[in-house]
């Protein structure tokens, strides 16, 4: 019996020794180097090259070691398992203070005065005005961010698929439910999965529905943008900018327009991260449970893609 990590480009000396300190008797293995895959009955994933887990045969579970799960279910001789994901507190908070501090640096219009800077340019402007915040997706984290914002004064619309009902948010749901939901936000927030349903959903007629000159922030999925459409609305003034976490291939390829593109804010996926520190606890109870026969904690509904 073994525990499998196949988490590749990343140092796992840390998460081994958690894991070890809470499962004494588990084996831990490090994909590539996977003694005898028949012996694996748990294994811990991030963007796993495919094919890895299929050849595990004995193995009862799989444990997403972040939230989303798109590059997981991408898998097309993906076992027909239990795939768990990671809920944590501290990931929910590290990615609220992120969008506050991304809110924060357009509201100050500090992308402004960095762009004046660098043409010597002293330029006074009183901060943008805004009221009105969406953000698409209230799970986990999308409903977090969104009361964070309500907490804040702003007037917070949300968009799920089913019908939500959260205190002080105005809540829109399904695919008639988009329009409105973000009709009249001076910011958009994309906290979806990537599913068949959500790729390439904010493409050029997402964009028409916005009011001229919103701000656009993506910490959800490269894939649910149209590359192209995103351009063109920042070019038209119907985006006036953009804030991309993540993207289609990561890293970000050297030639990709938006390296270049004075309306768009890059940073490397790291919204938020996962913290080993805090999740080491329910991958080790998920990997009790299994091996008991008991259903893990935060199951994916692996029919729905999230
Ligand atoms: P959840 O699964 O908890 O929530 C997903 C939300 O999206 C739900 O409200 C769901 O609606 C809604 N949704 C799903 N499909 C649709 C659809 N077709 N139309 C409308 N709404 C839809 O996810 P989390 O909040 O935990 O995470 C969201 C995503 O954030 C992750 O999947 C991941 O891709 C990304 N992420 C990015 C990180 C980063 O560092 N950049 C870090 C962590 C996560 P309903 O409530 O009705 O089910
Ligand atoms: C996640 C991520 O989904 O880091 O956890 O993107």
């Amino acid at each position: 019996m073994s525990l499998a990590l196949i988490i590749p480009d990343r140092k796992l000396d840390d998460l081994r020794l958690r894991l070890a300190n809470l499962l004494p008797d588990t084996h831990i293995e490090i994909w590539p180097q996977i003694a005898e895959p028949d012996m694996v009955d748990f294994a811990v994933v991030w963007k796993q090259p495919h094919g890895s887990l299929a050849c595990m045969k004995n193995l009862k579970a799989i444990q997403c070691f972040g939230a989303g799960v798109d590059a997981i279910l991408s898998d097309p001789v993906l076992p027909a398992l239990p795939i768990a994901r990671i809920v944590d507190p501290t990931l929910t908070d590290t990615m609220v203070r992120y969008l506050d501090g991304v809110v924060n640096y357009y509201r100050l219009r500090l992308d402004q005065f960095s762009a004046q800077q660098l043409q010597r340019v002293w330029k006074a402007k009183s901060p943008r005005k805004f009221s009105t915040i969406s953000v698409l997706g209230l799970g986990e984290l999308g409903a977090a961010v969104a009361q964070h914002f309500v907490q804040l004064g702003y007037s917070v619309h949300g968009w799920s698929r089913g019908r939500k009902a959260l205190d002080n948010i105005v809540c829109h749901f399904g695919d008639d439910g988009l329009a409105a939901a973000v009709a009249t936000a001076d910011i958009v927030i994309c906290l979806l999965p990537l599913t068949p349903a959500t790729e390439n959903r904010i493409n050029t007629a997402f964009f028409q529905q916005l009011k001229e000159g919103a701000v656009f922030i993506n910490v959800a999925r490269g894939a649910i943008v149209d590359d192209d459409a995103l351009l063109e609305a920042l070019d038209s003034g119907q985006l006036q900018a953009a804030c991309l976490d993540v993207f289609r291939q990561e890293p970000l390829p050297k030639h990709h327009p938006f390296w270049q593109h004075a309306g768009i804010m890059i940073t490397p996926h790291v919204s938020a991260v996962t913290n080993v520190n805090t999740a080491v606890a329910q991958i080790a109870e998920n990997y009790r449970r299994s091996m008991r026969g008991e259903m893990m904690l935060n199951l994916v509904d692996i029919k729905r893609g999230y």
